[in-house]
């Protein structure tokens, strides 16, 4: 795989002079699997796509490298591996003449940010975030940029009162995660009102589809099944989710281009569809053609009770509307993670 190493990246094949006629969005976490979507669309949609990632140890590098695979097939690509808090990000943004900015850098994962484990959420949604902002606000024009959009999350709302929860509601998150997409989401629109930065940040419903994480409910009870596995349930099952299928969250991105300016905005981002843990496994179960089994365990601390999203103003303001149905993202997720079984698997024989 081609990995561009921060200071020695160069440009990939397409000419200065190609680059020209499109505009440069910078992904952060571009590896990952939000971003790595997000990529390959917007370089379908004619950008020119900067993509960073540090390639974090939160899961295996060898996955965040597939991810990319796609997208280092295409001219307009360009990837640098780097922290954005040490990286030298006024100049990135300068010598790429960047337009965009789609913040998906961050550490995810809510029941391993308790404890001593904290230190990386801190690290990364918090300092990275002010990091970014601060570059951004430091260019020698500022108004370079039209449109920083943040990934934020909906861990920020805790154990809301209202369902569906609406922006209007106080965030009160209840994990140290959701602390940490909070305080983040606040820089970025402390830095919107200090500065005037077009900042946008939408706030995902849990996320699901082909490259989800590892670590991720969907993936692992997927991989369960596929594998004739009992699937560990926290809690008794009865708690809802509103599921978002990641080509939903990657269409949210490009529509968020088109918020309106002058004041920083926030959507939720949902899926449309709010089932409980019990439904998504019947549904699964169907899909495999099998009765899982299921081993329920205490309900884990920081897991939210119930989530649901009122979309109202995604779709009055960005003309959001959700495309992608439970059924058919999960069919989608359960094929890809067959597919990667099988490869792994046709890989193991080989090196025999
Ligand atoms: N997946 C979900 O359900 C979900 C829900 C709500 C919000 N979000 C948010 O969406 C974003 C993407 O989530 P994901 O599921 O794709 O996670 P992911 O872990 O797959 O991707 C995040 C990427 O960011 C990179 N990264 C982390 N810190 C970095 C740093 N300081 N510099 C450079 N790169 C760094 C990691 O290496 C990783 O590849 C995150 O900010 C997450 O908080 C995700």
């Amino acid at each position: 795989m081609r990995v561009l190493f921060y200071n020695v990246y160069v440009m990939s094949q397409a000419t200065q002079a190609q680059l020209a006629t499109h505009e440069t969005a910078l992904v952060t976490g571009a590896a990952g699997f939000v971003g790595s979507h997000l990529a390959e669309r917007l370089l379908h949609d004619n950008f020119v796509v900067l993509g960073l990632d540090s390639f974090t140890d939160y899961y295996a590098r060898n996955l965040k490298e597939n991810n990319l695979r796609p997208a280092l097939q295409d001219p307009h690509f360009t990837f640098v591996q780097a922290d954005l808090r040490t990286a030298d990000l006024r100049d990135l943004l300068t010598r790429h003449k960047v337009r965009y900015i789609f913040h998906e850098a961050g550490q995810a994962g809510v029941r391993p940010s308790w404890g001593k484990d904290f230190q990386p959420y801190v690290e990364r949604n918090i300092l990275a975030t002010q990091a970014l902002l601060e570059a951004v606000v430091s260019l020698p024009d500022p108004t370079q940029l039209k449109k920083f959009v943040f990934a934020s999350s909906s861990s920020v709302y805790g154990d809301a009162e209202q369902l569906p929860t609406d922006e209007n509601v106080l965030p009160r998150p209840i994990s140290p995660y959701g602390v940490t997409k909070l305080a983040a989401e606040h820089l970025c629109f402390l830095y919107a009102k200090q500065y005037g930065l077009p900042v946008v940040a939408l706030r995902y419903f849990s996320v699901y589809g082909p490259r989800q994480r590892p670590d991720m409910a969907m993936n692992l009870f997927v991989d369960a099944v596929l594998r004739g596995k009992p699937i560990k349930v926290f809690g008794d099952g009865e708690q809802t989710r509103e599921m978002t299928f990641v080509s939903d969250i990657v269409q949210a991105n490009l529509l968020a281009l088109q918020a309106p300016n002058g004041g920083p905005r926030v959507y939720n981002i949902g899926g449309g569809e709010r089932s409980t843990i019990n439904g998504i496994l019947e549904t699964l179960g169907e899909i495999g053609g099998t009765q899982p089994r299921l081993e329920y365990l205490e309900r884990a601390a920081g897991d939210h009770r119930h989530g649901a999203a009122d979309i109202s103003r995604a779709q009055a303001e960005l003309g959001y509307a959700p495309r992608v149905g439970l059924e058919e993202g999960l069919r989608a997720q359960y094929a890809w993670q067959k597919e990667r079984i099988k490869a792994d698997e046709r890989r193991t024989t080989n090196d025999e």
